[in-house]
């Protein structure tokens, strides 16, 4: 009790004493005035600010969508023709968006479907990576001579710290990754990141997932004609009974997906454009994968095919440009060393299949193909040009 009083006196109870009672009241009144004035007017003033923070923040976002030069959000450094910077925006690799700023922003596609300057439609080759790019010197006799109709996005471990040669495709191209691991909902979510990255540039036309061991089949030429030609996509899906396939379903998913939706289909994807702003827009169907096919469920190979079955079933081919070989059975598909690679086995790849392209019985049904070895390198440089008619 008795230690209440100074403190509760404070530190004014000193001067309050040299001064007469009398005066105290007036002094008082004119003090809590002051308050009262003073409090009003940090409110006031908070509440302006607040209001022009708002208005700051809206700004803010305009200049990302209309402009990618003046706003800090994209660190661009500037090129050096700017007559038409800010409608064909440069290649933007280097950015420091967040994951859902990245996703909102390349969410956006424009209504207008004229392009006000020459667009000459890209492909967009996406590369989801652990480390390096194992077969890039084959990749990169691919690209020669096709400059202006392709962009390369890498997705790599994010401690992965070697950089590619000054001079290679590859230099520079590295996105801002994260850590994915083998089955979870993060594949799908980095393979949602390198279409948003790849959405930035209004130039890329169609999308193409690659792994690190895949190889072309077919020149540049052939593969551009082919993917932009197209009137499907090729997403691949189908319904699979038994534990790999319908097994991977759980009831949670319900009412929104139901198990008669429930596809699987391979990772490896091609899309255009208007699929590709569809797959990083949903908000509905991947929270749910998020959410219930994280882990042995393997949502990289579920999420894509049930999300178009549901959706866009109408203009996709259902089937992957991108060979394999999981005759061997088990989790992994076969990889193919050194000596498997001869030119009779190329050739098989490349022709020796049948599916319906536009409409039309074709034997080029693949693309791409995988698994390859570092070690496969030197054949598959020496066969490229001979075989898959590379700088002929
Ligand atoms: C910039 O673009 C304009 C129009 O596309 C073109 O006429 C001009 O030559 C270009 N300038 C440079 C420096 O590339
Ligand atoms: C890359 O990472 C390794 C270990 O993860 C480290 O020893 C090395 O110094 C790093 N190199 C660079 C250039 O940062
Ligand atoms: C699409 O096919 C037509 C006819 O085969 C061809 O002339 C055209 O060059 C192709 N387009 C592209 C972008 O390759
Ligand atoms: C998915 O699983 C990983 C590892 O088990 C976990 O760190 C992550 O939080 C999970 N994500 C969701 C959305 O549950
Ligand atoms: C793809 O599969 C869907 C069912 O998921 C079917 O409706 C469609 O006709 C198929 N398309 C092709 C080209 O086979
Ligand atoms: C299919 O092939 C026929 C004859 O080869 C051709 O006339 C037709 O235009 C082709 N259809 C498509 C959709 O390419
Ligand atoms: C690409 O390969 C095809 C055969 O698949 C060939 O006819 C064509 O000339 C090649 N294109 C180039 C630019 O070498």
């Amino acid at each position: 009790m008795k230690n209440q009083n100074p403190i509760s006196s404070g530190g004014s109870g000193k001067s309050m004493n040299v001064i007469a009672p009398l005066s105290l009241v007036k002094h008082l009144s004119c003090f809590f005035f002051f308050i009262f004035g003073l409090t009003l007017g940090i409110i006031l003033c908070f509440h302006y600010k607040s209001f022009s923070f708002n208005l700051l923040v809206t700004n803010r976002q305009f200049s990302i969508f209309t402009s990618q030069s003046s706003s800090s959000s994209l660190s661009t450094p500037p090129t050096s023709n700017t007559s038409n910077y800010n409608l064909e925006p440069p290649n933007v690799i280097m950015h420091n968006l967040n994951d859902q700023e990245l996703l909102w922003r390349a969410s956006m596609a424009p209504r207008i479907q004229e392009f006000p300057f020459k667009r000459r439609p890209k492909i967009a080759f996406m590369f989801l990576i652990r480390g390096p790019v194992l077969l890039a010197p084959l990749w990169e006799l691919f690209f020669k001579g096709n400059e202006g109709l392709y962009s390369i996005y890498v997705h790599s471990d994010p401690a992965f710290n070697e950089s590619d040669p000054q001079g290679s495709v590859f230099y520079g191209r590295r996105i801002p990754s994260k850590k994915v691991s083998w089955g979870h909902a993060n594949m799908v979510e980095a393979e949602r990141r390198l279409l948003a990255n790849a959405l930035l540039d209004f130039s890329n036309h169609y999308f193409v997932l690659l792994s690190e061991s895949c190889i072309p089949l077919y020149n540049f030429s052939t593969i551009y004609s082919y993917l932009m030609n197209s009137t499907q996509n090729f997403v691949e899906l189908y319904d699979l009974p038994g534990p790999v396939g319908q097994g991977r379903y759980s009831i949670l998913m319900q009412p929104l997906i139901k198990l008669e939706q429930w596809r699987k289909g391979s990772q490896w994807f091609a899309m255009d454009r208007d699929l590709a702003i569809e797959v990083i827009a949903d908000n509905t169907y991947f929270p749910v994968f998020q959410k219930y096919c994280n882990g042995s469920c393997y949502a990289d190979e579920h999420y894509l095919p049930t999300f178009v079955n549901v959706k866009f079933e109408g203009r996709n081919s259902n089937r992957t440009l991108t060979w394999v070989d999981w005759s061997k059975g088990g989790p992994h598909p076969s990889q193919f060393i050194r000596t498997d690679v001869t030119p009779e086995f190329l050739e098989k790849l490349r022709s020796e299949n049948s599916c319906e392209y536009n409409g039309n019985e074709t034997n080029v049904c693949f693309l791409f193909a995988r698994k390859f070895a570092l070690n496969a390198l030197d054949r598959l440089l020496r066969f490229a040009p001979i075989v898959m008619h590379f700088n002929s």
